[in-house]
């Protein structure tokens, strides 16, 4: 079996074992729902930061580990947001219509079609596409990003006055310091490679 496959394999089962004991000791109510899809949203969120910036990382702190396993990460990534869009079914069944409305519906559907048409042309389609893979590839990732960090950041720039505690602010601050600080690396890896151009 491939790495990718097994991967994927293993996301998609963490995420469902994490849905699994969350609804066990909650119960499967809107509430508990909620909180399913939080914590498997940040799972999701660890497996596309290392999708992002994993390849920036290996190349800055030399951690072979990371080096070329963008696809992989990607891959697990989409696997385990497959969770994320069951409990989203199922929170729309216990609510009675769709979670999410409007701008905000759309703003997310559109990262969740990034996601699987990225994982879809990662399968040869990329090849196919020749030069206009990597621009698209930059689009969707950096949409799927900002999505992410929409969620991350906002809670803690502007907390809800229920939300004034430290809980709050650890459960988004390390996700909401992540978001911003993936582009970031990929830049801080650019400039050193013009630098090395420049000084060969
Ligand atoms: C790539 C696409 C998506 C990303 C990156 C994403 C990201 C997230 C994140 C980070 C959270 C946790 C928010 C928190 O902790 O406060 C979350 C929760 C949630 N997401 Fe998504 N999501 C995506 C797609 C969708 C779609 C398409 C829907 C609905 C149609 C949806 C509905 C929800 C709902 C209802 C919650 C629970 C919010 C709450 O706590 O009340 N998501 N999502």
């Amino acid at each position: 079996m491939q790495k990718s496959t097994k991967g994927m394999g293993a996301a998609f089962g963490t995420a469902l074992a994490i849905t699994a004991v969350t609804l066990g000791v909650q119960g499967s109510d809107d509430k508990a729902t909620r909180l399913a899809l939080e914590l498997t949203a940040r799972f999701s969120f660890v497996l596309f930061w290392l999708a992002y910036a994993g390849g920036a990382i290996a190349s800055l702190f030399r951690i072979d580990a990371l080096a070329g396993r963008s696809r992989e990460f990607g891959l697990a990534f989409a696997a385990a947001h497959l969770v994320h869009i069951g409990l989203v079914i199922w929170l729309g069944y216990l609510m009675g219509r769709v979670p999410l409305s409007g701008g905000l519906l759309l703003f997310f559907l559109v990262g969740l079609a990034f996601t699987y048409l990225l994982a879809f042309l990662s399968f040869g389609g990329a090849r196919a596409l020749g030069p206009l893979w990597r621009p698209l590839r930059f689009v969707g990732m950096n949409y799927i990003l900002i999505a992410f960090g929409r969620d991350f950041v906002l809670p803690v720039l502007h907390p809800k006055p229920t939300q004034h505690n430290s809980a709050h602010f650890l459960a988004y601050a390390p996700f909401a310091a992540a978001s911003v600080l993936a582009p970031l690396l990929l830049l801080a890896v650019t400039w050193r490679h013009r630098a090395v151009l420049k000084t060969a």
